[in-house]
């Protein structure tokens, strides 16, 4: 029997709204939309087909329940009366792998767990009728939320991040990760008749996740999840299903100009064996290049990029310089928009422009700023051309 779920699927603060887009569009009704988390039904499929084809979210949890709790003893009897039984089998190992609380009384992240799991423990045995438990099968980690006292439990069905696609075995000094790449790419009007250079490519992660979107690769295509094992949840063919759609929709032969340019030769040699391990290389230009000589000779492409801002890789004294050449290179293009993200505060002083919108967001614990500077649309295409 087809059993409905509440999915959680935490992301980037800020970028929810891209999240919530994508999962519309892969066709759940989203239940609830909070800082850095978009809820949603789905059944055994959604689950799988969110692992495989989010581009914007970090996991895919089932919410087992929440409750308020502002004691410890509320925590154990709420945490008790959740159906567990429902998904952690006899022989399932069992554990609070993070726990995050906000503006809350209960905090401590390492008494949340151990309380948690002695509440888990306590129910398992009254249901299985046993007292001590192996542990010695398929691992079921959850993931805890408290909110203003409302404490939400998820179970976690992706194991490693979603942001690790699997493609990206060498990496620049500070790469941008890829679910944030995809999302800022999916907050641009960029879609794949249009141009896209990275003139600071790094590790190549927005021109891969670029020529991903274009050749309709989805994102989980060459990665395994944790609940793959969980044949007790999910029934495997769902999982080969969910396979076999996002293989079906995969269109290699699509036209597209893609470019990621860095000053680092052996930066630009670890971007083009991600893009091979990607499966995308064939739709990438890699080449190494100075920002000084970035140009491009059609009209209304898109520079999409994450310029060193001198925290941990350039000396901040060189940042002037370079962002004045990106902002000369930027003007000289013809009817360009481009979208920097970066933590350096004087980008818009030293590109010589101000910035049409500007967005803060938080790529882990640094505040950066996503810079938009939109260059006019280009004509509409008349019938037939
Ligand atoms: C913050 S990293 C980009 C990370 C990239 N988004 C990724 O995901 O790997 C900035 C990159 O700019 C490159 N760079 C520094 N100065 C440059 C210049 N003058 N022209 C072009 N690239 C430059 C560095 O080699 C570095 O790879």
């Amino acid at each position: 029997m087809e059993r409905k779920f509440e999915l959680i699927a935490p992301c980037h603060f800020g970028l929810e709204a891209v999240l919530k887009k994508e999962v519309t569009d892969l066709g759940y009704e989203i239940s609830l939309v909070e800082d850095g988390k978009v809820t949603f039904w789905g059944d055994e499929a959604a689950i799988c087909r969110a692992n495989v084809f989010l581009r914007t979210a970090e996991r895919v949890l089932i919410k087992v329940g929440s409750f308020p709790a502002t004691t410890f003893e509320e925590l154990f009897q709420g945490t008790k009366a959740l159906p567990w039984e429902e998904f952690i089998p006899e022989d399932g190992k069992f554990w609070v792998a993070k726990a995050t609380s906000i503006k809350s009384k209960l905090f401590s992240p390492s008494d949340i767990q151990s309380i948690m799991k002695k509440a888990m423990v306590e129910r398992l045995k009254e249901k299985y009728g046993i007292t001590w438990f192996a542990e010695s099968g398929n691992s079921y980690p959850l993931r805890v939320f408290i909110h203003k006292d409302i404490v939400t439990v998820g179970l976690d069905t992706t194991g490693v991040s979603l942001h690790k696609r699997g493609y990206r075995t060498l990496t620049s000094k500070a790469p941008i990760t890829e679910t944030l790449a995809s999302a800022l790419i999916l907050l641009t009007p960029w879609r794949k008749d249009r141009i896209l250079v990275d003139p600071f490519c790094g590790s190549g992660t927005f021109p891969i996740e670029a020529a991903m979107m274009a050749a309709n690769i989805a994102p989980g295509m060459n990665r395994s999840f944790l609940a793959e094992d969980w044949g007790n949840v999910i029934p495997r063919k769902c999982w080969y299903e969910a396979g076999d759609e996002a293989g079906d929709l995969v269109d290699d032969s699509v036209e597209v100009d893609i470019q990621g340019y860095d000053i680092d030769g052996d930066v630009v040699r670890s971007a083009r064996a991600n893009a091979q391990a990607a499966g995308v290389d064939h739709l990438i230009h890699f080449q190494q290049r100075p920002v000084s000589e970035l140009s491009h000779p059609k009209k209304y492409g898109f520079l999409i990029t994450n310029p060193p801002y001198g925290e941990r890789i350039e000396e901040k004294k060189n940042l002037p310089e370079l962002y004045r050449q990106l902002g000369e290179r930027f003007a000289a293009l013809d009817s360009w928009s481009a979208y920097v993200i970066t933590a350096y505060g004087d980008t818009e002083k030293y590109m010589g422009r101000k910035a049409d919108k500007n967005r803060k967001i938080y790529n882990g614990m640094m505040k950066t700023y996503f810079y938009q500077f939109l260059g006019p649309k280009p004509p509409k295409r008349k019938q037939g051309e």
